[in-house]
């Protein structure tokens, strides 16, 4: 059979497959029976981008199988067979949806089936950083589990974010990867059509931060191609089925590598028999550039074991978290003195050290980064120090929450195992201050303490005048301070007329990026994402509107956007990328604001959830009522400070609030006099519903009851 009949013949049999189980679903639960994926605020994704209709019943379905089969046209075309690849696309994302009618299919099973949209909001950072270089796609079941391993271990290794499909699933488990979205390895499922459910991550990429408008297909497609970097592998024999997944792939701007004879089509259909070259004919054939540090340590070091945690029984060292004294620090030391790449541990380590409780080793642990260089300022230390929680996350083995001397570390027993001690801490930071902000740092030396005298002593001595001294500099950095805001531009790859301005008082949105940093960026990669924007004379002082800002947002937004107001969130808002950390939306009965974090599944008093919120706004388009912002802002006396600020904000889940109390309280109370501002706001353990919302405000005497109508 030639390329297209294979795509067609498994286009035809999942068109039959998507008709029957439709019909079939029709007959089971009804036509007025609600259909749809958890937690997106995108109807069937595919569906939705492609055509603009919004599926939203069973008896929408069988119109979207009519549009399915007008693609497959069966002509001896590879252009038309690839669209015959979208039916397929289209047939498999029905057919899931189907399967979500019972409940969580995926609840028993290795796989996790669709992703969430505030999961895709949350990759946006990594991916457009380049922390997240590109996205595997691996399908099948291999005949060598051994080198599918080594195959997605290097994958890990190299950051990429890789997806699963079939049998290589336990084949990979089984081998001794570690998986989940932690691990960055996500098993999707064992059917074939769960691969849809990465087809809707590209998509709603597009959705989300490209604000790619539904209905325009080919759009879609061009962003997918020149902006999702992804390709798929797979691995055994292939059936029409999966050569006609492969063809929507191909559609997508997304290269198969198979490693079986395939008919090879240049750039998007290609054999690689040779498992030991297929990480680099698949990275090569996205032109994925991957840059990496070698690390002198016995474990693997990778942003890929970032999020890992380090649970009680895989635990083998402890430091901090309240448990002994901690703190870390970066300084800057003098150029002539600091020995470049020393690594010193003073007081016992690891294996030498008292066993307490039969296993546990708790250890106190002072970490001293010192760094030198002609560049070098003393803004960048606290930029620098806050990188110590990636580079120590980064670690196989080891996990890193807090900062300052509220660090809490844990080791595993495995690492231990392997040989990892403490001297491999300072190796990793070494190499990663070096390697990372070359452009700042000549030399770095550390020095790891674990006594208990020489942690407190060396802590009252020398760290704590130096926190105390940056806190004083934090809080006399405003935006009437500085002389420059700074634009960031790193969420373009996603949002293309996105642009984020940076003041001191207002972070990007992504929460990633703060004044500081923009400026440290910007000494680093001088032609880099981050340029600052010379003030001057402000138009409108309580809007926040400056000539010079609105320049650089036209320029930079190719002209999308032409004005943004800094303080308003009514008056062109600043226009937001999708990868905000919290949402917040006008609750007009309330006279005031609610904010929603990422992590907060359930529906706030708005009537919608995060990720509902959430699509009102992005793709660099200007909502006014809508503000996507980082938890830091939550605290800022900027935040929508031409709309009465901070006193607006009457409604967030517990946790965000319980994070941000003490910056708000300490900042309403300034600003105000009014004590203890975060008791006033409601959260999801005292209301939800609208009404006891306001009951709540109004026993508390919360001041936007009493304040101008918000709108
Ligand atoms: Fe993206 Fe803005 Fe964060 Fe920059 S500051 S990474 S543009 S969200
Ligand atoms: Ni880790
Ligand atoms: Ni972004």
């Amino acid at each position: 059979m030639s390329l297209t009949d294979l795509i067609y013949a498994g286009s035809n049999a999942v068109a039959g497959l998507t008709e029957g189980a439709v019909n079939d679903a029709i007959e089971k639960y009804g036509e007025s029976h609600a259909v749809g994926y958890p937690d997106t605020a995108y109807f069937l994704p595919i569906i939705y981008a492609a055509t603009g209709v919004k599926i939203k019943t069973l008896g929408d379905l069988p119109a979207a199988v009519g549009i399915l089969k007008s693609l497959i046209t069966n002509k001896d075309d590879l252009g038309e067979a690839l669209n015959a690849g979208l039916a397929t696309a289209v047939g498999a994302e029905i057919i899931e949806a189907i399967r979500y009618l019972d409940g969580d299919p995926y609840a028993e099973d290795a796989g996790i089936g669709f992703v969430s949209d505030p999961i895709i909001r949350s990759l946006g950072v990594p991916l457009v950083t380049g922390d997240i270089p590109g996205i595997a796609v691996l399908l099948g079941e291999s005949a060598d589990p051994k080198t599918l391993a080594a195959i997605v271990k290097d994958y890990q290794e190299k950051g990429l974010l890789t997806f699963m499909v079939g049998n290589i699933i336990e084949q990979a488990s089984e081998a001794g990867v570690k998986m989940g979205l932690d691990y960055r390895v996500i098993p999707l499922g064992h059917e074939v059509t769960s691969v849809i459910h990465v087809v809707s991550v590209a998509i709603r990429t597009a959705l989300i931060f490209g604000a790619v408008e539904p209905g325009k297909l080919a759009d879609f497609l061009a962003y997918t191609k020149e902006r999702v970097p992804a390709f798929v592998n797979t691995f055994g024999p292939i059936d029409e089925v999966v050569v006609s997944v492969g063809a929507g792939a191909i559609a997508l701007g997304f290269p198969v590598i198979a490693d079986v004879e395939v008919p090879e089509v240049p750039g998007a259909l290609m054999t690689q028999a040779d498992h030991s070259k297929t990480v680099e004919t698949s990275l090569e054939s996205r032109d994925i550039k991957i840059k990496v540090t070698k690390i002198d340590v016995p474990v693997s070091v990778a942003a890929a074991f970032e999020g890992e945690r380090v649970r009680k029984d895989t635990m083998f060292a402890e430091f901090g978290g309240n448990k002994t004294p901690a703190w870390e620090l970066v300084t800057t030391g003098d150029l002539a003195e600091l020995e470049d790449h020393k690594i010193t541990v003073i007081g016992p380590d690891i294996d030498d050290a008292m066993f307490e409780d039969g296993k546990t080793v708790r250890l106190p642990l002072g970490i001293l980064v010192e760094v030198a260089g002609k560049e070098m300022q003393k803004d960048f230390e606290t930029v620098l120090e806050r990188r110590i929680h990636y580079f120590m996350n980064y670690i196989d083995g080891a996990m890193h929450v807090g900062q300052r001397n509220t660090v809490w570390i844990r080791l595993t027993k495995e690492a231990y195992e392997k040989g990892f001690r403490l001297k491999h801490i300072g190796e990793v930071l070494y190499a990663k201050m070096r390697a990372d902000f070359d452009n700042v740092v000549d030399k770095c030396q550390v020095t790891i303490y674990t006594k208990k005298e020489d942690v407190e002593e060396i802590y009252e001595e020398r760290v704590k005048p130096i926190y105390v001294q940056r806190d004083d500099r934090m809080s006399a950095l405003t935006d009437e301070s500085v002389e420059e805001f700074y634009t960031c531009l790193l969420c373009q790859s996603f949002a293309p007329s996105h642009v984020c301005i940076i003041t001191p008082e207002r972070l990007g949105l992504c929460g990633a990026v703060s004044w500081l940093d923009a400026k440290a960026t910007k000494q680093l990669d001088p032609t880099g994402p981050n340029q600052p924007v010379v003030k001057g004379q402000a138009i409108d002082e309580r809007l926040g509107i400056w000539a010079s800002v609105n320049e650089a947002v036209a320029t930079n937004s190719q002209g999308a956007v032409e004005k943004v107001t800094l303080y308003s969130i009514l008056e062109d808002p600043m226009t937001s990328c999708g990868c905000f950390e919290c949402i917040c939306g006008i609750m007009p009965e309330a006279n005031g604001v609610v904010i929603v974090n990422r992590e907060f599944s359930d529906v706030s008093p708005v009537g919608m959830t995060f990720g509902e919120l959430a699509s009102m706004t992005g793709g660099g388009v200007q909502t006014p009522g809508f503000m996507g912002h980082g938890r830091q802002l939550i605290g800022s006396k900027k935040f929508m400070s031409a709309e009465g600020g901070l006193e607006r904000i009457v409604w967030m889940p517990k946790e965000l609030k319980d994070d941000v109390a003490e910056r708000l309280n300490k900042a309403v109370k300034e600003m105000t006099g009014i004590e203890n501002f975060a008791d006033m706001v409601c959260d999801e353990t005292i209301a939800i519903e609208s009404e006891a919302v306001l009951e709540f405000l109004e026993s508390k005497g919360h001041p936007a009851l009493a304040m101008d109508p918000i709108m």
